[in-house]
């Protein structure tokens, strides 16, 4: 049973990331396991401690993304590549579970797309702009990932990719946990989050077809509506199922993987 666990940035400061490590530390079948994390609050953060105006772009499908010029560029690769990827490898360590921090520039491990140009959404007028540094994942090293597996080694890797000219480039982490779980086929892809799964007037909705999440998507506000389309690739990739749960309880991982909360997708 292979896992990918999407960490949401929020979880990765406070007492959160500890209770994911005792979680990983006291129950052994989670294993073969990767996690990817987030940290975009943490990027505009350091971003605007380091003078660089923080952007937001909205595409027509109502996801909003990150703007990624060089500036920013840099700054997500100190703060996701060194802060926060490292912080998730130390509270594994601290549990003896024994984590390697990586990017998806390490040997090709998630390969992403470019685009010269994006589309975006401004008031009511849409327009093309600069496609800056980010980029869609759409390719996995996962025979890198599954050596890794056979020597029971947690993958932890920041939402960072390598495109064809072998630019770095900034993804997001939903879309970056769909394309390996994609790629490596998982039975499992788990979005931990700060909200307790799917909101529809307020109640946790538990279960939700494939066939449904088109329409879910254009109703949902955002954040959770990048989640729900990250859903949709990686069933249509191969992956079996996607359980949308909150990170910061008790036994985040092994509560939300034996059903017993959360909004499950298949
Ligand atoms: N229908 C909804 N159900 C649940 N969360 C929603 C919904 N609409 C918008 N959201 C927002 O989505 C957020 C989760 O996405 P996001 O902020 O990107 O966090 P992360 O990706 O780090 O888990 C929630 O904190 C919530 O504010
Ligand atoms: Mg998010």
């Amino acid at each position: 049973m292979t896992t990918v666990v999407k960490i949401g940035g929020r979880l990765t400061e406070g007492p959160y990331l500890d209770e994911i490590g005792n979680d990983l530390a006291t129950n052994h079948d989670l294993s073969p396991i990767l996690i990817v994390h987030g940290g975009g609050d943490l990027v505009t953060r350091f971003g605007e401690r380091m003078g660089i105006k923080q952007k937001f772009v909205t595409a027509p499908s109502g996801v909003r993304s990150r703007y990624t010029d060089d500036e920013t560029l840099q700054a997500c690769l100190m703060v996701l590549a060194g802060l926060v990827n490292t912080r998730v490898v130390q509270a594994l360590e601290r549990h003896g579970v024994q984590a390697l921090g990586l990017t998806g520039a390490d040997c090709e491990l998630v390969k992403a797309e470019r685009r010269e140009k994006i589309l975006v959404v401004e008031g009511n007028r849409k327009m093309a702009i600069d496609g800056g540094y980010s980029g869609k994942p759409f390719a996995v090293n996962s025979g890198l990932i599954k050596s890794l597996f056979d020597l029971k080694i947690v993958p932890v890797v920041a939402p960072l990719g390598i495109d064809g000219k072998r630019d770095l480039v900034n993804m997001d982490g939903d879309s970056a946990a769909a394309a390996i779980a994609s790629g490596l086929k998982a039975d499992t892809l788990l979005f931990l989050s700060d909200v307790d799964g799917l909101l529809v007037e307020g109640k946790v909705v538990s279960k939700v077809s494939a066939a449904e999440l088109d329409g879910l998507v254009k109703s949902t506000g955002v954040g959770m509506n990048r989640k729900l389309l990250s859903a949709l690739r990686a069933l249509q990739g191969g992956v079996s199922k996607v359980v949308i749960s909150n990170g910061k309880v008790q036994r985040p991982i092994s509560s939300a993987l034996s059903g017993d909360r959360g909004t499950v997708i298949q």
